[in-house]
């Protein structure tokens, strides 16, 4: 039985969709089990790039099955308009299934959204507006509708009514517009949507579990990273779903036991899209380097992205929380030819210096970083195919990160391509 996770150990865009894609072959089924069009996975292969914002990145592998499994939430029209796009390919397998408990991204989920980051101003979260948090919240609160719903028409127009009626009286009340929210266009519009969709939701316990105890391997893809966990993430600028590896199980069904690897995907530096404290971040000449270099702007928003040097404090964290047995290491390449390379390794505050912190937004607002400083490797690196033939700088700059986090270093990212990758034996034994 084999059932990897690969998360991100950052605030995402790590670089996962390679990885996913890269191993990919390996597995019978691909599930994304968190997040929704929030993420966004670029793929180079074959000399094509394709952006996806929801479904797993495998699904370039026809005779893969992809699930989108009940963690998630789905916005349908983004949805349809991705498989649209793999059917004018000839891209489009059949090969995805969707969960039934997974909830549906509704239009008022996106409103409300763009109102409350507004009503905030200053305070922002700095969301990619895409719904993502007002409907987990409306999960928690029980007013979600859940993709298996589009199955039964009659409840779900119950149920839309609800929480339409509560939408209008909401967005009149608090934040005094205009807009209302028709019961029967949006259950027309899901109506709809579910001649296509209909067919392909399934249970995803039955569907993973029958996999596992058939022995087949699966291969649990997440989005964003462990920062923007809801609850293990610099909270409130955080996304609102369960971005650590336990997020797998709770968005699967799996259980705990059921995983055999877990594998952290860290860049070589750090990027942060939105608020929220950021200790390493560059803000002068080598931020923007590494911005334009490493293409550091949104797949979902084009949003910059805000640039730091690797943080070994909040790697370690990340690292235990997921539980990782290996650590991929990608983006290294766009450290070429800088003079001096660093990593923070511990915080000062207070006149402490501390090694490990409590990671919240308040506490890591007040971190000034302690850095360990590297010579530069020169470059450029992604022609490298054997960890032997790494220039020593970059050898040692990889060695130290192993020994500081505790975690086997596996992966090398040295370019997007495919066979831009090093994979090295490590000196860490677990
Ligand atoms: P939301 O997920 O749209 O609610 O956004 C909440 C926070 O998570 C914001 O800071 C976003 O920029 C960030 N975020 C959400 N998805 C991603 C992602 O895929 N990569 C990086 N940051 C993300």
């Amino acid at each position: 039985m084999t059932v990897v996770v690969i998360v991100g150990s950052q605030w995402g865009d790590e670089g996962k969709g390679k990885l996913t894609h890269y191993l990919g072959p390996q597995f019978d089924l691909v599930v994304r089990f968190q997040g929704g069009s929030n993420a966004g996975h670029t793929v180079k292969t074959g000399g094509e790039t394709y952006r996806f914002n929801l479904l797993p990145s495998a699904i370039l592998y026809c005779e893969h099955t992809c699930l989108m499994a009940d963690g998630m939430v789905v916005n349908l029209t983004r949805l349809l308009s991705e498989i649209k796009f793999l059917q004018e390919r000839g891209l489009w397998g059949d090969n995805l299934r969707i969960g039934s408990h997974a909830h549906l991204v509704m239009p008022y989920h996106i409103f409300l959204e763009e109102l409350e980051e507004e009503r905030l101003g200053g305070r922002a979260i700095g969301t990619t507006k895409q719904g993502i948090g007002p409907c987990y919240a409306d999960k928690a609160a029980r007013l979600g509708i859940q993709v298996g719903d589009l199955l039964h028409p009659p409840a779900l127009k119950e149920r839309l009514a609800t929480a339409v009626e509560f939408k209008n009286a909401l967005i009149r009340g608090v934040y005094n517009r205009d807009e209302t929210y028709s019961v029967d266009k949006i259950y027309d519009e899901l109506m709809r949507a579910g001649e296509t969709i209909g067919p392909l939701v399934v249970s995803s316990v039955e569907m993973v579990r029958g996999y596992i105890d058939e022995g087949r391997a699966v291969l649990c893809e997440g989005a964003q990273g462990a920062l923007l966990d809801i609850d293990y993430g610099t909270y409130p600028f955080v996304t609102s779903s369960h971005t650590v590896a336990a997020g797998a199980c709770l968005g699967t069904g799996i259980s705990v036991n059921d995983i055999t690897k877990v594998i952290g995907v860290s860049k070589a530096y750090t990027t942060r899209v939105g608020n929220g404290a950021f200790p390493s971040e560059l803000t002068g000449e080598i931020g923007d380097h590494l911005r334009e270099k490493g293409l550091e702007y949104g797949t979902t928003t084009g949003r910059p992205r805000r640039c730091g040097w690797l943080d070994l404090v909040l790697l370690r964290y990340t690292l235990k929380i997921h539980g990782c047995t290996e650590l991929a290491l990608t983006k290294i390449d766009v450290l070429d030819g800088l003079e001096t390379v660093k990593v923070v390794n511990a915080y000062r505050r207070n006149g402490d210096v501390l090694t490990a912190t409590e990671v919240s937004n308040e506490q890591l607002s007040q971190c000034e970083p302690v850095y360990e400083e590297f010579d530069g490797w020169g470059g450029p690196v992604s022609g490298l195919r054997a960890e032997e033939d790494l220039p020593p700088q970059l050898a040692q700059f990889v060695d130290f990160i192993e020994r500081e986090v505790g975690v086997p270093v596996r992966m090398l990212s040295l370019g997007p391509d495919h066979d831009e990758t090093i994979w090295r034996t490590p000196k860490l034994k677990q």
